[in-house]
C-alpha cells in the first residue's frame, strides 16, 4: 500500500483536483484506492457528495474529525476502517475492478488542529505528545480494514497544522500540485524545507519515545511537482509559466512532464454530479482527460522506478 499525501501550503493550486482525479483514473485502472479528506473545507468530500447528504449521511458518525477527536481523549476512539464510505456516482463509472473510497472530511476539523496545538503546547509532555499525534494517521492506516487498498492519497490542507504533519509522516511520497508563478514556486522550496525538518525531527524523536515497532523510521519523497492551471501557446506552456517551472526543475525537484492547462469550462462544473473529470464522458473534455490519464502514469512512473506500473 503506498500512502501519498497531495500537499502545497497554497490554497488554490489543484490538490483537490489532482487528488480526486488521480484516485479516480487509478481506480478505473483496477486498483483499490483509499481517498482521505484532511481539509477542513472538505472540497474533496464536496466533490463526490452534496451538502445535504453529508450532512445526513456523514457530519456526525463518518467523517475524519471523529478519528482526530479520538486522539484527545473524552471520545470513542474510532478505527479509520469504521470511517469509509463508497462514493456511489463516482465508483458507478468505474469499468474494472478497483474501486475508489473516501474518508469525509468535517468542517469543524480546523477546531481540532486548534485543540491539539493547544493541549501539546499546554502538557508536561509537549515533545511526547507531539511525537504520538504527528504519528497517530500513520498509526491508523495500519488499520487491518485497510489492508486491501492499494492506494491512500491524502488531500493536505493549505496549512502546516499538526494534521497536515501527521498526513506526511503517514507518507512514502509527497506530490505537489503548484501555479507557475512567482509565490508558487518560492512556496515549494519553502515547503520542501519543511517537509525535511519536521521529518527529520519526527526521528529524533522515535528515537527518544517510540513504543512500538511501528514508529520504523519515516522518509517520504518527493514524486513530483504537478503544474496546474497552465496557459498554453501553441501546446506549450506560455513563456511567463515557463520560467517558473524552471526555476523548480533548478531547485532539484522532480518534475511531472504532464501540465494541468488551464480549463475553466472543465473544471467549474461537477456534472455529472460526483464523477471526477477524468471519469467524465470522453466527449466533454477529451483533451484533459487525456492530461489527468498522462498523469497517472507518470505518477505510478514516480513511485516504480522499476517501470511495475500496477
Ligand atoms: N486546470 C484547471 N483549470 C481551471 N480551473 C481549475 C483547474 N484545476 C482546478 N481548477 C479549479 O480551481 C479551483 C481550486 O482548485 P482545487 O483543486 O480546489 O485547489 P486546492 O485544493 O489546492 O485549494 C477549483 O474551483 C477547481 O475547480
Ligand atoms: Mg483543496
Amino acid at each position: 500500500m503506498y500512502v501519498v499525501s497531495v500537499i502545497n501550503y497554497k490554497g488554490g493550486v489543484g490538490k483537490t483536483t489532482v487528488t480526486a482525479n488521480l484516485g479516480a483514473e487509478l481506480a478505473n485502472r483496477g486498483m483499490k484506492v483509499l481517498l482521505i479528506d484532511l481539509d477542513p473545507q472538505a472540497s474533496l468530500t464536496f466533490g463526490f457528495y452534496d451538502p445535504d447528504d453529508w450532512r445526513e449521511r456523514l457530519r456526525d458518525g463518518r467523517t475524519v474529525k471523529r478519528w482526530y477527536d479520538g486522539l484527545r481523549g473524552g471520545t470513542a476512539a474510532v478505527t479509520l476502517g469504521e470511517l469509509v464510505v463508497t462514493p456511489g456516482p463516482a465508483n458507478a463509472r468505474l469499468t474494472g475492478a478497483g474501486r475508489l473510497d473516501l474518508i469525509a472530511s468535517h468542517l469543524q476539523l480546523v477546531d481540532i488542529d486548534l485543540a491539539l496545538a493547544r493541549a501539546v503546547a499546554n502538557g508536561d509532555e509537549y515533545d511526547a505528545e507531539l511525537f504520538r499525534v504527528r504519528g497517530s494517521l500513520a498509526e491508523g492506516l495500519h488499520d487491518d480494514a485497510l489492508g486491501s487498498y492499494d492506494m491512500v492519497l491524502i488531500d493536505c490542507p493549505p496549512n502546516f497544522n499538526v494534521v497536515t504533519q501527521s498526513a506526511i509522516i503517514a507518507s512514502d511520497h509527497l506530490v505537489i500540485p503548484a501555479k507557475a508563478d512567482y509565490l508558487s514556486t518560492l512556496g515549494i522550496d519553502y515547503l520542501h524545507g519543511n517537509v525535511r525538518e519536521l521529518v527529520d525531527q519526527y526521528n529524533a524523536d522515535a528515537r527518544r519515545f517510540a513504543t512500538t515497532r511501528r514508529h520504523h523510521k519515516v522518509a517520504p519523497g518527493v514524486a513530483g511537482v504537478v503544474f496546474t492551471m497552465i496557459q498554453l501557446m501553441a501546446q506549450r506552456p506560455i513563456a511567463a509559466h515557463q520560467g517558473y517551472m524552471d526555476q523548480v526543475r533548478a531547485l532539484g525537484l522532480p518534475v511531472f512532464p504532464t501540465v494541468l492547462r488551464e480549463s475553466v469550462t472543465v473544471f467549474a462544473t461537477n456534472t455529472p454530479r460526483g464523477v471526477p473529470v477524468v471519469l467524465r464522458d470522453r466527449t466533454t473534455s477529451p483533451v484533459v482527460r487525456d492530461e489527468l490519464r498522462q498523469l497517472t502514469t507518470e505518477f505510478l512512473d514516480h513511485l516504480q522506478p522499476e517501470g511495475a506500473v500496477a
